[in-house]
């Protein structure tokens, strides 16, 4: 299955490096999922106890879905559509397992649509916060700052096509000139930034609270449910940026020097550490203020923008956090695009440019499902039991507990049962025998199985068939 030296390149370039995959792959995990909902959904799910789900469905179900993906990625150098009917082709396998990358596809415009709305709001309140609007502002003001924003459609609809056009730009650009340059740049200032929230949070004074509501176990009172168990595992993939091809359209344009293994680890211990960090320094700065760490999606725009409207250069420092959640955003959306564009000029032979505007616009349309929700459509139920079932959480929901664990499942499958072993076990470069059978004792049974149980209980919740707790 080593694809031919000769032919070792993807036609839409590579990685300078393997360090700059790495950074990319971490620019596409690190995104608002860490920064904007991981602190809101450990806030609102029980702290510590679903940050340890968490990290259990990370390790069992995250660690061997990116490997598997990044594997196929890599060997079939091409879009994950192409890359997956190209290991089938050469393995004498059914095309029809490209239908992996089509439903891939297909989840990334859901994503890309309502991201790049909740993007904007983030680049709208980069303004907002360096204006100092927030200075001396309590949580209800702040409140209904935010609830008038989004209450207007037509200020959200500006930001939201301004993230869109920024992102269809970088795509279009390509691989070296586009997604390459903002990684390169756009990380280190990520890092640097996250590095000074810490510091601040720290000095703020909250430390102490946060740290307790995010490592210290309450045995008493878990405060976990079933739906934060799934929650949990849906943010898993979510946050690691698997299930959809993203990762795997990543891997195509990693050179072949270095082992997939170890840059998993990598991507999957920053992700994980930068979670930490922003919940950290978010809960700090809340706890600093007074406030407690929930407040669902808007703990962000909500909390935070009033604590640091409170705390000492809180209009510097509180912008500085909307920056660096907009680079965050912005190294995230791009790898959400990669795929369909990269199908799309490998079918079509047509320009970047053009296959991204098309994939930018079709984003776009159902973008407007998610910018209505919060105002001429919010009290429109698409279906109940669905977060508060408007057009946003039936999505969100849908992407995190269903779409994304569905594709990382059939990735499982496909890489843990359907290719020929002997070949997987080339590709996947695992040199130790033992670090080959927790590999394939994880691929074939532990992630399919979870996700498979996580399913049933979702399913049987969701239709009323069972009282299974809180
Ligand atoms: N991992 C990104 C985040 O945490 C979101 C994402 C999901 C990116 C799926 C690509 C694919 O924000």
């Amino acid at each position: 299955m080593m694809a031919e030296v000769s032919n070792d390149r993807s036609q839409h370039g590579m990685w300078s490096s393997r360090m700059l995959f790495v950074l990319a792959a971490v620019g596409s995990a690190v995104g608002l999922g860490n920064i904007w909902k991981f602190p809101y959904m450990a806030g609102d799910h029980g702290g510590a106890a679903f940050f340890f789900v968490y990290l259990i469905c990370i390790c069992l179900i995250g660690f061997p879905v990116m490997l598997a993906e990044i594997m196929i990625g890599r060997e079939g150098r091409m879009s994950p559509i192409n890359s997956l009917r190209q290991l089938a082709r050469r393995n004498n396998l059914s095309q029809g397992w490209g239908l992996i990358g089509w439903f891939g596809v297909f989840t990334g415009f859901l994503i890309l649509s309502f991201y790049a709305v909740v993007a904007g709001w983030i680049l709208f309140y980069v303004f907002r916060m360096f204006s100092g609007e927030f200075n001396g502002v309590d949580i209800e003001t702040a409140g209904g700052m935010f609830g008038d924003f989004i209450g207007d459609w037509k200020q959200v609809a500006l930001w939201f096509t301004i993230f869109m056009v920024i992102t269809g730009v970088v795509v279009a650009k390509g691989v070296n000139k586009g997604l390459e340059v903002v990684v390169r740049y756009g990380m280190p200032v990520l890092f640097l930034l996250l590095l000074v929230m810490l510091i601040y949070g720290i000095t703020q004074g909250g430390f102490g609270d946060a740290f307790s509501f995010m490592f210290i176990l309450d045995f008493n009172n878990l405060g976990l449910s079933w739906d934060s168990l799934v929650r949990a595992m849906g943010h898993a993939f979510f946050t690691l940026s698997i299930g959809m091809g993203a990762i795997m359209a990543y891997g195509a344009y990693m050179p072949r020097e270095g082992s997939i293994k170890s840059a998993v680890w990598v991507i999957v211990v920053v992700d994980t550490l930068v979670a930490i960090v922003a919940g950290l320094a978010i809960f700090s700065i809340a706890y600093a203020h007074g406030s407690e760490p929930h407040g669902g999606p808007a703990l962000l725009f909500i909390t935070s923008a009033s604590a640091f409207g409170n705390l000492p250069l809180g209009a510097i420092f509180g912008g500085l956090l909307f920056v660096l959640v907009s680079i965050a955003a912005l190294t995230s959306a791009i790898s959400i695009l990669e795929p369909a564009t990269a199908y799309l000029v490998e079918r079509f032979k047509l320009s970047r440019w053009i296959v991204v505007t098309v994939c930018c616009l079709i984003a776009w349309i159902i973008g407007w499902g998610t910018v209505l929700s919060f105002n001429a459509w919010q009290n429109l139920i698409i279906i109940p039991g669905f977060g508060d079932g408007t057009f946003f959480a039936v999505l969100e929901f849908l992407v995190d507990s269903f779409l994304l664990p569905i594709g990382g499942l059939l990735i499982a499958i496909f890489v843990g049962f359907i290719l020929p072993r002997s070949k997987v076990k080339t590709a996947i470069e695992i040199s130790t025998e033992w670090g080959m059978k927790i590999w394939l004792a994880l691929i074939r049974v532990i992630a399919p199985l979870s996700i498979l149980v996580i399913f049933a209980i979702t399913l049987l919740r969701l239709f009323g068939l069972t009282e299974l707790g809180a």
